[in-house]
């Protein structure tokens, strides 16, 4: 098991990284003078895989939420805190959230606000939410307008990254997971890539249990030092928005439906990779490492039948609602560089690039 050490202006809190400390909850709990949770919330489908016995386990109830991005909004927040108060909670409760993003996002988001805050467990079933959702203390939910429009910054009191539950995550998740990855590795631990499987078709078994502990707690251990540094997203913390410009435009520009988060994000870190190798901030075997990295996460949902105007059209409206994003991450042979202006004409060339390299093909 490897621990890591957040420091946080609403309390230090540490991530465990290891294989099967779900098992063994219960001496986490008493090793960290940790309050015994009094409530368990796992989504619908990590309930009866991994939510269910941690909560046998524990001997308290099982709260389920929906799941997916449609259902990450003010209802579920609600209905979960009056679950919690009919469960009798009080202002002393603690709750444990066991799942991916959404269900992190929204319990923290629900224990930010329930009786005022009260405090939370984050144990992360996902790639993705091992090595960025559960760390940072950013917790909301979506609004029709846009996605994660409210929320708080309240932390866990523990991030518990069992890889066990890897085991049952689809490869397609796996793969989102690891483009995020990448894009952390290479904002703070470039050698990390190395560790990357090449065959992520193959999913969990592509790697043995101690790479995924390594690879999540290298990465994990970027992000602890990004938002420690810039806690509350005032500056350097946009670094880790490294490929998500033209990431979310994709996304939104498909309805939300043809790309996971981590796969419209692959694509945009390639695009960053072109752009900042056309204005020599990145050297040819920069581009080249970056792109290889992208490459051994094999075939993306395609971007080739897309329009390029209206793609970068969503990236406009995009950064008119996120008054911190006014300039996009590019990449440098060791790390990023944030708040660059890029133009129209130049993103427009970009997406027209890859849909001619890698769209055809895919
Ligand atoms: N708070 C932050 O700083 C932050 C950072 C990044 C992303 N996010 C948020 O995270 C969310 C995405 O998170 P995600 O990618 O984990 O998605 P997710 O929570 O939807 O999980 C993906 C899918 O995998 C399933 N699943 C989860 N764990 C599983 C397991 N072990 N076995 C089998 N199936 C499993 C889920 O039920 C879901 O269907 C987004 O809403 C995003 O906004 C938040
Ligand atoms: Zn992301």
């Amino acid at each position: 098991m490897r621990r890591l050490e957040v420091t946080s202006r609403w309390g230090d809190y540490p991530v465990l990284v290891g294989v099967g400390l779900l098992e063994s909850l219960e001496t986490i709990i008493a090793e960290g003078a940790l309050q015994p949770p009094c409530a368990v919330v796992s989504d619908r489908i990590v309930a009866p895989l991994w939510g269910g016995s941690v909560a046998e386990r524990l001997g308290i109830g099982l709260d389920e939420i929906p799941g997916g991005e449609a259902d990450k909004r003010w209802s579920a927040v609600e209905a979960l805190c009056g679950r919690w108060l009919d469960a009798e909670l009080d202002r002393s409760a603690t709750v444990l959230a066991v799942g991916g993003g959404i269900v992190t996002d929204t319990v923290g988001f629900a224990a930010a606000v329930f009786m005022r805050g009260i405090g939370w467990l984050a144990a992360p079933t996902t790639l993705l939410g091992m090595v960025d959702a559960a760390i940072g203390g950013k917790t909301g939910v979506n609004l029709q307008q846009g996605k994660n429009l409210v929320g708080a910054f309240w932390p866990p009191r523990i991030v518990i990254a069992d890889i066990a539950t890897l085991t049952t995550l689809p490869q397609r998740e796996l793969r989102a997971g690891l483009a995020e990855v990448i894009k952390t590795a290479w904002i703070g631990d470039q050698k990390l890539l190395q560790l990357i499987p090449s065959t992520p078709d193959l999913g969990y078994r592509s790697l043995d249990p101690a790479g995924w502990e390594e690879l999540v707690a290298r990465t994990a251990a970027v992000k602890i030092a990004v938002v420690i540094a810039d806690e509350r997203e005032a500056g350097g913390r946009r670094a880790l928005n490294l490929g998500h410009t033209l990431g979310h435009a994709l996304e939104a520009a498909t309805g939300y439906d043809r790309f996971l988060h981590g796969e419209a994000v692959a694509w945009g870190i390639e695009a960053v990779a072109v752009l900042a190798h056309r204005r020599g901030l990145l050297s040819d075997d920069g581009c080249a490492r970056l792109r290889g990295a992208v490459a051994t996460l094999g075939t993306l949902p395609p971007i080739a039948d897309l329009d390029p105007e209206t793609v970068c059209g969503f990236i406009a409206s995009d950064k008119k609602r996120d008054a911190s994003g006014v300039g996009w991450v590019l990449p440098t042979d060791d790390g990023v560089r944030i708040d660059q202006a890029v133009n129209l004409g130049e993103m427009i060339s970009v997406v027209r690039l890859l849909q001619e390299s890698r769209g055809k093909t895919d």
